[in-house]
């Protein structure tokens, strides 16, 4: 946390300077500025770029139908972005009393009182989890530290990150410019075996290995197994190809919802077929 702090100061410092000359800084009023670089509960206060968090609200597609909340939000620009130029609705989080009245106050003169609301409590305690979109710039043990309760989310959740990433739950997007930010979306639980009807008349066995995103595993049709080439995993979304005794490639696009699987395999005459499953 030591380390984190001194990396802050410094980081701060020179982003003063620098952001300074580029006039991203007006987040304060006449009642309350800020000070890059002060302390908060957990983190001090160094706001995102304008640049930045547009590029992360691009990469996670916010959109009209999204809520997203901006955990640790400052003074509030990345919720009112996120309103404004991606017509979403969104909440902020943050400790600091003052910073969370500067927030809504900004919140009002944008114009977007009616779809952002600023929140003064602490990120561990509040519920986020109705949100679609979840964005921070926080420390890197407060990503690990918020990582289970994030990994809990529904399926498809888009999370972005400022500059820290999440240890071994790999990024599925990395920006580099202007700064480093990730993108994840948060994967179903599918490890395990599912008992496939629909696609074969011998018994299916879908048989998965899972970490966080990332998956493996084989296809069981009778007593031929056979890998399964390319499986992806995208939120709920799983797709594979596999090679059947033939060697004919087989492509399957299935939705996970809890214990329950179905979708699409396409046959050999290119049809869609329609499958169904669920976990043994
Ligand atoms: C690095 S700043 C990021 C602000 C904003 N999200 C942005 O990107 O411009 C982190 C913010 O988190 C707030 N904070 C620190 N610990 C917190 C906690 N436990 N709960 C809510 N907010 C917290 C700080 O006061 C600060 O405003």
């Amino acid at each position: 946390m030591k380390y984190f702090k001194v990396w802050f100061t410094i980081f701060s410092a020179f982003y003063t300077l620098n952001t300074f000359a580029q006039g991203v800084l007006d987040g304060g009023d006449d009642q309350y500025k800020p000070r890059v670089g002060q302390e908060g509960k957990d983190v001090v206060w160094v706001p995102t770029t304008n640049e930045l968090l547009a590029i992360m609200l691009k990469t996670a597609k916010v959109n009209s139908n999204d809520l997203v909340y901006d955990l640790g939000s400052g003074d509030g620009r990345i919720a009112i972005a996120a309103a404004k130029d991606f017509g979403a609705r969104a909440v902020g989080i943050e400790f600091n009393p003052a910073m969370a009245e500067l927030a809504q106050r900004n919140v009002n003169r944008s114009g977007v009182g009616d779809r952002v609301k600023i929140i003064n409590g602490d990120i561990f305690v509040e519920d986020f989890s109705k949100a679609s979109v979840v964005t921070m710039y926080l420390l890197p043990e407060l990503n690990i530290a918020l990582r289970p309760t994030i990994l809990k989310m529904k399926p498809g959740t888009r999370v972005t990150s400022h500059a820290f990433n999440m240890g071994d739950w790999d990024a599925d997007i990395e920006i580099d410019s202007p700064a480093k930010a990730y993108y994840w979306v948060v994967p179903a639980q599918v490890q395990g075996e599912w008992l496939i009807s629909g696609m074969e008349p011998s018994r299916t066995i879908l048989k998965l290995s899972q970490y966080f995103q990332k998956i493996g595993g084989s296809i069981q049709i009778g007593n031929d197994s056979q890998p399964l080439l390319n499986p992806k995993l995208d939120g709920s979304t799983l797709s594979f190809t596999y090679l059947d005794r033939d060697k004919s490639s087989h492509f399957v696009m299935l939705t996970v919802d809890n214990n329950e699987i179905k979708g699409i395999y396409k046959s050999r005459s290119y049809n869609d077929n329609k499958i169904t499953g669920k976990r043994l």
